[in-house]
């Protein structure tokens, strides 16, 4: 599991907590204020008729909100739930291009490269070479062969012009996206093929193992992100080697729910502090509604948020990853428990 943002949200969050503290006036539970009375009453002094004194009403001990608003003025823009298609652009290639780690070198001998030039970010780097492993354990030694990874503006210029060149606009248009449309700039796509063992090329739709690859993909935090009959909503055709990070936990609800990424980022608008978070038991299965005032102990909950600046994020989590879609809104996970 990753908790690259984790200090850094958590850093955040003691920040804001210690600042509203201060600004209240208060350290932790507020004390109660003691009312003051006279221990007894003089004798030398004729004793009026007692009032009898007023039952002080009891102040409500105030009930802790169970998340916070964090500011989220310095989080990037990009993340692992970004959506990047045919009309929401990628504007952060080059940053992209700086956070990227080699796929030579840093992956395991059951992942097989075209070349050495391939590279993804670091995150999605370790979990295609679980896939890989996973995949080579499964068919008893064939191995998954990346065919594509990054890709600058320049290289996806190429890739389109070889093809409008190959097929003319319109088939170029439903497989390879223009430049700063693609999935490729942000570093969380991968194309793959497969070697067996035997060394003999086989497209990944072609091998025995393409069902176990579709069914299993989500362990490893990926989804087919250009399913067959999905040409209408992705606006690209059915691609079996392309596969898009997301991270486990959000592939698993992708894929409990049977929806695109557009699909799904387009649903999670529908959970929201207000209507109800989407929750995932333990196992990352069976999606439900949860409230935010009544959370159970364990699970996932994803929810969005309204463009802006701020998101309501839970206090008492052992994981958060917060990232901004491409129409503004933000996205949160959130792992409850310890
Ligand atoms: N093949 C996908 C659509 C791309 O070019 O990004
Ligand atoms: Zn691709």
């Amino acid at each position: 599991m990753r908790f690259a943002s984790y200090n850094r949200i958590t850093a955040l969050l003691l920040a804001a907590l210690f600042i509203a503290c201060f600004i209240a006036g208060c350290s932790g539970t507020p004390e109660p204020v003691p009312i003051e009375r006279p221990t007894s009453a003089p004798t030398s002094v004729p004793t009026p008729s007692p009032t009898p004194e007023p039952t002080p009403e009891p102040t409500p001990s105030p009930t802790p909100a169970p998340y916070a608003v964090i500011e989220l003025e310095s989080y990037p823009l990009s993340g692992n739930f970004v959506l990047v298609n045919y009309s929401h652009r990628c504007d952060w290639v080059d940053e992209a291009g700086t956070r990227l780690l080699a796929l030579h070198g840093n992956t395991g001998r059951w992942l097989l490269l075209t070349n050495n030039d391939h590279a993804l970010l670091p995150e999605v780097v370790t979990a295609l070479d679980s896939f890989a492993e996973a995949f080579c354990n499964r068919t008893g030694g064939d191995r998954l062969l990346v065919t594509s990874s990054f890709r600058t503006l320049e290289y996806q210029q190429r890739v389109y012009d070889e093809k409008l060149a190959e097929q003319g606009a319109e088939y170029a248009s439903m497989y390879v996206a223009l430049p700063g449309f693609s999935e490729h700039h942000t570093g969380l796509a991968v194309d793959l093929s497969t070697m067996s063992a035997a060394g003999e090329r086989v497209p990944l739709i072609s091998h025995a193992a393409f069902d176990w690859v579709k069914a299993h993909c989500s362990d490893f935090g990926f989804i087919l992100r250009y399913p067959v009959g999905s040409e209408g909503i992705t606006h690209v055709a059915f691609e079996p080697w392309h596969f898009r990070y997301v991270g486990k936990p959000l592939a698993k609800a992708i894929e409990a729910l049977g929806m695109t990424y557009e699909e799904f980022t387009e649903h999670m608008a529908e959970y929201t502090v207000e209507k109800g978070l989407l929750y995932l038991s333990e196992d990352l299965c069976c999606p439900d509604v949860a409230d935010i005032n009544a959370l159970p102990d364990e699970g996932w909950v994803i929810y969005t948020a309204e463009e802006g600046s701020t998101f309501p994020a839970i206090l008492d989590c052992s994981y958060m990853e917060i990232g901004r879609l491409n129409d503004g809104r933000l996205l949160g996970l959130f792992h409850l428990g310890h």
